[in-house]
């Protein structure tokens, strides 16, 4: 069985540049890495946005296509007003400082997430550099910002229902695919891997559905922490493993 049975291998995917490794990543421990130094935890997700960088320019050369980042929860308000305030600004800092590399670079950006929620400016940059990367393929980067799954399935079961109550569906038409198809991931494949740094092992509402058989891995690395090298390990060790999907072990 060859990278598609494993759905990702390393030496595979610099032979066939069209494999489409997809790597989601919970990029937790920013507030930890602060704290531990005696700084504002907002000093801790303005490193982990230079992280971000890093990863999205390492992602490509690590045979990885496809690569969904979670920014902000829907379960992130909860936090004080100043920091929901700081990673907001940082949110558009990053769009405005990085659109001419992201462009120039072959980069996609798109958003998954909630945006009622979200300031105009921001969302006007989000749709803005949506807009301006859509030709580009060669690193499909998502981020999810006012992101949750259950909140993003809802949101889809809703769109369903308002096809079906509007007769542009048969209701017995919904099926995986459709709810599928419904979701702000539409396009996109499903996961082949999540990755959650700073030791919590949970998935805190991340990509519920989509990553229904994806491999996880989770790192003590707190975020502002994590880096290239750590990745490219990362995606060695899981590369050995074999996925299934239910079915046998290959032979
Ligand atoms: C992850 O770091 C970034 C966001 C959730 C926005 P945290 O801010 O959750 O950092 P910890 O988990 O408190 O250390
Ligand atoms: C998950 O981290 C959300 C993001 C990384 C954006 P949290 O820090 O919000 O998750 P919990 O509270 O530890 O589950
Ligand atoms: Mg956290």
């Amino acid at each position: 069985m060859g990278a598609r049975a494993r759905g990702y291998d390393l030496a595979d995917s610099s032979a066939e540049p069209g494999l489409a490794l997809h790597v989601a990543v919970i990029m937790d421990g920013n507030g930890r890495w602060a704290t531990a130094r005696g700084w504002p935890r907002l000093v801790g997700h303005r490193r982990g946005a230079e992280r971000v960088k890093e990863i999205v320019r390492a992602a490509p050369d690590l045979g990885i296509r496809y690569l969904t980042l979670y920014a902000f929860s829907t379960e992130n308000w909860k936090r004080s007003t100043e920091e929901v305030i700081g990673l907001m600004g940082l949110f558009s800092r990053y769009i405005e400082r990085e659109a001419d590399r992201l462009s120039a670079e072959g980069v996609r950006m798109r958003f998954i997430g909630e945006r009622g929620r979200l300031d105009g400016k921001l969302r006007r940059l989000m749709d803005g550099i949506e807009a301006r990367t859509a030709g580009n393929a060669r690193l499909h980067l998502t981020v999810a910002i006012n992101y949750g799954g259950r909140n993003e399935i809802a949101r889809a079961a809703r769109r369903l229902a308002q096809a079906a109550a509007d007769g542009r569906i048969d209701p017995a038409a919904i099926d995986e695919a459709a709810l599928d198809g419904a979701l702000d991931t539409c396009g996109l494949p499903a996961p082949d891997l999540v990755i959650r740094t700073s030791g919590e092992s949970r998935v805190s509402n991340f990509l519920l559905w989509q990553a229904a058989y994806a491999e996880y891995e989770f790192t003590p690395t707190l975020w502002p922490d994590f880096t290239p090298d750590e990745l490219a390990t990362i995606l060695s060790r899981v590369a050995t493993r074999e996925r299934r999907f239910g079915g046998v072990a290959a032979q």
